[in-house]
This record gives structure tokens, sequence and C-alpha cells, in this order.
């Protein structure tokens, strides 16, 4: 066996043995595999497609590249959360303090930002301090104190998402349905896992751009979750319009603190609350979803969730002073502002996730290469959303850069990423389907 032959199955559309697949990510995990051989099977897998079986395999492989947490001795259930990646999506940040104060025991790895869209880690470091490479000791010691620990994908825990998660992003390969399945599944498997709820993007700042594809991804997830033995619920959620109004690492983490004020804007608090109802009730602390979502909203109203995420912060190395107080985080960067034209008056009509996505890459919010470094303070703010009303030479959206010589441009860019009614427009609904085992249901 040899990784040309392999490549060359794959690229004449073949299916590939679990042996193959194997011997694939073991060697590339253990450097025998070289990038560029990798790179070739990644772009030819997509290009002729995978079958379920292989999916499973590559998943149980990239499982085993690494150990696997082991909670049994942990009284409650262990659930967790992923989001197949969009543009502001802040919930894990909002959500595991909340889940955490509620009870819900959460070993959270999360992944760094991939093509467009952001990643929790990026954002998690951008709190002044704060460490995500804990070691495994160091998991079982946090989540025995606090309950709750979020990291990233380590040398020991999934290594070969690690590796392939950095090659797929800077080689076109990232929006494919068996590998998004397998690097998900393969790192919420080796958190030892009871149950997960996915939340499962659509649309344009989405990896699947059409309802059909984006239910094509929550089954295959929520079918593969079930076949490795873990209970599996997915929501399928609106990503054409970003996620709140903040799109950048330490503005996403402001953002997120004020939802646990209470204050955060209406989607964001939403689709948080929707989603730790879930968890919840997954972790066997409420009766249903509805009462879960419940103890959520209380867990927020009393400060408790905001309490917690100090508590995670402190935990694992960082400032929670800024937790409480954000304007104590050191801040070198000065908003500069689009307003709406003088000759516009009406309503919002839509804002583009995808192209205000690419334009936070560009300001460094995001990586263009796997050697990038990201700019913590880097994004942009958006003042006005669909549905709202515009009036001329109103803010419409703040950007933070340290690309001053690209201001006039990114401030076209961004007003290219929306469009104006005159007429009144509804507010876009964030939470769409729902996905378990036993089948669809619909939020309408
Ligand atoms: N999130 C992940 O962890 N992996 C993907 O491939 C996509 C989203």
């Amino acid at each position: 066996m040899d990784a040309i032959h392999i490549i060359t199955k794959k690229r004449e559309g073949l299916e590939l043995s679990s042996a193959e697949i194997q011997y694939l990510i073991e060697g590339y995990t253990a450097g025998r595999i070289p990038d560029y051989q990798m790179a070739a099977f990644l772009m030819a897998a997509q290009l002729r497609g995978m079958a379920l079986s292989e999916t499973i395999t590559l998943t149980q492989c990239m499982l085993n590249s690494g150990r696997i947490l082991d909670f049994s001795a942990v009284s409650s259930p262990v659930i967790d959360k992923h989001s197949t990646g969009g543009v502001g999506d802040k919930i894990s940040l909002i959500l595991t303090p909340i889940v955490g104060a509620c009870g819900v025991c959460v070993p959270m790895i999360s992944g760094r930002g991939l093509g467009h869209t952001g990643g929790t880690l990026d954002k998690l470091e951008s709190i002044p301090g704060f460490r995500t490479n804990l070691q495994i000791n160091d998991i079982y010691r946090q989540i025995r104190a606090l309950g709750v620990a979020m990291i990233g994908a380590t040398k020991e825990i999934a290594p070969a998402d690690r590796q392939l998660y950095a090659l797929r992003d800077v080689t076109a390969s990232v929006d494919f349905i068996p590998f998004i399945t397998a690097s998900i599944l393969s790192k919420k498997l080796a958190e030892g896992i009871d149950g997960l709820v996915l939340d499962v993007k659509l649309g344009r700042g989405a990896f699947m751009k059409t309802g059909e594809e984006a239910r094509e991804l929550a089954e295959t997830l929520v079918g593969v979750g079930e076949h490795f033995g873990m209970s599996t619920i997915a929501w399928l959620t609106n990503m054409d319009i970003p996620l709140g109004n903040a799109i950048g690492n330490w503005l996403e983490v402001e953002e997120s603190i004020r939802c646990l004020q209470g204050e955060g804007p209406q989607d964001v608090l939403e689709l948080s609350l929707k989603l730790s109802g879930e968890m919840i009730a997954l972790a066997d602390l409420a009766e249903s979803p509805e009462e879960g979502e419940e103890m959520a909203h209380a867990a927020v109203q009393s400060g408790h969730a905001l309490n917690f995420l100090a508590q995670i912060v402190e935990a694992q190395g960082g400032d929670p002073a800024v937790i409480h107080d954000p304007a104590l985080r050191m801040r070198s960067l000065e908003p500069q502002t689009v307003t709406v034209p003088l000759d516009i008056s009406g309503y919002i009509r839509d804002v583009d996730a995808f192209t205000l996505a690419e334009i936070g890459n560009d300001l460094g919010v995001g990586r263009l290469v796997i050697t990038d470094e990201i700019d913590p303070e880097a994004g942009i703010v958006l003042h006005l959303r669909p549905g709202e009303k515009a009036a001329p030479g109103q803010p419409l959206a703040s950007f933070y850069t340290r690309k001053t010589d690209q201001s006039e441009e990114v401030a076209r860019r961004i007003y290219s990423a929306f469009t104006f009614s005159k007429t009144p427009v509804d507010k876009p609904q964030v939470l769409l389907d729902r996905l378990t085992f036993a089948g669809w249901e619909s939020n309408s």
C-alpha cells in the first residue's frame, strides 16, 4: 500500500477500504505522508465523493489517532455542543457557562477559524492569558473541580483533526460533508461524551449553502454520531446573515459578555438558550428541552452564567476581571464607521454574512495562509440588521483594523454587503428545523 495508489484510486472515484483510509490517516499523523500528498487526497475525495462507510471509517481513524477521555467516574452524563461553522458565531462562549452553571459537565474541544468562518479557540485566546492547550490531567482536574473545560484538539486528543483542519483550511477542502462530519465527530467522540447538540448552519455564511446540503450534513452527523452510541440532536439554523452584531475575536467575546448580562442581540440569546435547553435535557437535568431552556434563562437572569464564565477563564489562566469589566482589556484600535448614504432612507433588507466574513479575514480576524497570525482586536460591528430602520447618515457598521491604508476600500466593501428596502422587512428567523434520531421537526 502507498499514498500514490490510494490517491489514484480516489481520483478514479473508487471506494477506499478501511485499511487504506487507516494507512493514510496513520501515515499523515506520524509524518510519513507529507502535506502535499494529503492535500491531493483531500481534493480527489472532495471531487469524487465518499461513501457513508468511508466517512464512518475516517471518523474512527481520526478518533483513534489520539486518546479518548474517560469520564466514567463523573456521575452525571457528559454533554457537548458543536457548530458546523458560521460568521459571528459566538454561541459556545455563551452556552458553555450557562449549562455549566446549570450543572452540565462539558469537556468542550473546539477548533480555530476555518475557511471564512470563525473559531472558538481564536476567540477564547483573545482573553488575556487564557490557555486552550491544557494537558489531559489538567482537563480531568478542571472537570472534577468545575465541570467544564474549553480546549483545542491537542497532540493527544484527535491530533489527526488538528493537522487536517489546518491543511483543509488552506487547500479549499473545507465544505465537504464527509470531512466536516469526521472532523467534528472525531473531536467530540474523543471527549468521551454521552450526548451532543449540533448547530448545523445553513446559508451564505455557512459551508452548506442550500437547505438540501445542510439537511444532508445534519442527517450524516446525527447518523454517524448515533452509530458511535452518542445521543445526537441537530438544529438547522440560519447563517445567511451574521449571528449577532460582532464579527471578530475579542469583539465577539465582548458581545458574549453582554449576552450573559441579558443585553446581547436577540438572535444570539435565542439560539444560546435553545441549544442550552437541549443540552440540559440531554444531561437529564430537565424533563424536556423547554424546561432546560427555562433553567438556562434563569442562569442568565441571576448572573450565575456570567460568574461561571469568569470561573472558566480564571481556571484556564485568563484574567477574570475583564469578564466583569471588558473595558479593562487593552485596546489599540479605534473604530472607523460606515454610514447610511444620504440618499437612502428605509429599512435594511439583507446583510451578506459571507462578504463580511471575507472582509473580516482581510482585516486580520482569520488566517489566509497556515502561518498567519490573527489580530484579536480586528473585526466588524454591525449597527443595523435586517428589518431595522435605516436613516440617512446613521451608522451602519464600524470596523477595526491595523491596515489603515485600506480603510476606504474596506468601507466600500462593507457597504456592498448591505441591501436596503423602502418598505418594512421581516426579521429573519434563526432557528429553522430540529433533527433527532426519530426524524425532522419543523420550527415554523
Ligand atoms: N467544525 C469542525 O470542527 N470541523 C469542520 O470541518 C467544520 C466545522
